[in-house]
């Protein structure tokens, strides 16, 4: 990492899929003016050069794709399919390539471009592995059929034809692995702050979370 910015807000957030941590954290980045970096995205693009580039696949691939990573990229809407979450998943078990993410990670975490306040990121071992020191670390979870319900309407809204249960058991298959996984699996740290969004809309959940970072803003008089 080049360099760190010092007195910067971040926050940390890990969950498992489709738990609306997206939706949060992209209300915490404009609300607090934080710079934001959905880290699920950089793992998609790599389970997609996976699909993509078949048994050219490798590690001195993604280190040339990543090297040259734009943000805007990670906006592709073809990264938002169910196969490429899933292939995703299996690419995120590897230590290297975990590696190789990293740095961009840590380069966003805390050398986040000077307009930002800060940053906030999301992923699933933000809180663990990325960002241990985060001023504010938050485990958002919720029940897998409201996960898959709220998934379901997402990928209609998107024309992406896939059924509930598909859905479902995509999202349940996706769980175990990142969960169970050797390398950074996904675990609520002792100091995260958990949030279950089952029965919360996305502005009842975002009050809730925008309580805890101002208590913590008026206890410590900043970030
Ligand atoms: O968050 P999203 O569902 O887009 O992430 C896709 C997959 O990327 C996850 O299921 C997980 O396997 C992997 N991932 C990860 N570590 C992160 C973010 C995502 O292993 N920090």
């Amino acid at each position: 990492m080049k360099r760190k910015r010092k007195d910067i807000i971040t926050i940390a957030i890990d969950s498992p899929a489709a738990a609306g941590a997206g939706t949060q954290a992209k209300y915490i980045s404009k609300e607090y003016n934080l710079f934001y970096l959905d880290t699920g995205k950089i793992y998609r693009l790599i389970g997609k050069l996976r699909l993509d580039y078949k048994n050219k696949f490798n590690n001195k691939l993604i280190k040339k794709k990543i090297s040259k990573l734009k943000i805007n990229k990670l906006n592709d809407k073809k990264l938002l399919s169910d196969e490429v979450a899933n292939s995703a998943s299996i690419i995120a078990k590897d230590k290297t390539i975990r590696k190789i993410v990293k740095d961009f990670q840590t380069n966003c975490a805390y050398n986040p471009p000077n307009k930002y306040s800060g940053s906030v990121l999301d992923g699933r071992d933000i809180t663990s592995v990325i960002m241990k020191d985060a001023k504010i670390k938050l485990y958002i979870t919720a029940n897998l059929q409201v996960r898959a319900k709220r998934r379901h309407a997402e990928y209609k809204k998107l024309k992406k034809k896939i059924s509930f249960q598909e859905v479902l058991k995509s999202l349940r298959k996706r769980d175990y692995l990142d969960k169970n996984r050797k390398h950074s699996p996904l675990k609520k740290t002792k100091d995260s702050i958990l949030i279950n969004t089952s029965k919360l809309s996305k502005k009842a959940c975002f009050i809730k979370i925008k309580k805890i970072i101002d208590n913590k803003i008026i206890i410590n008089g900043n970030l």
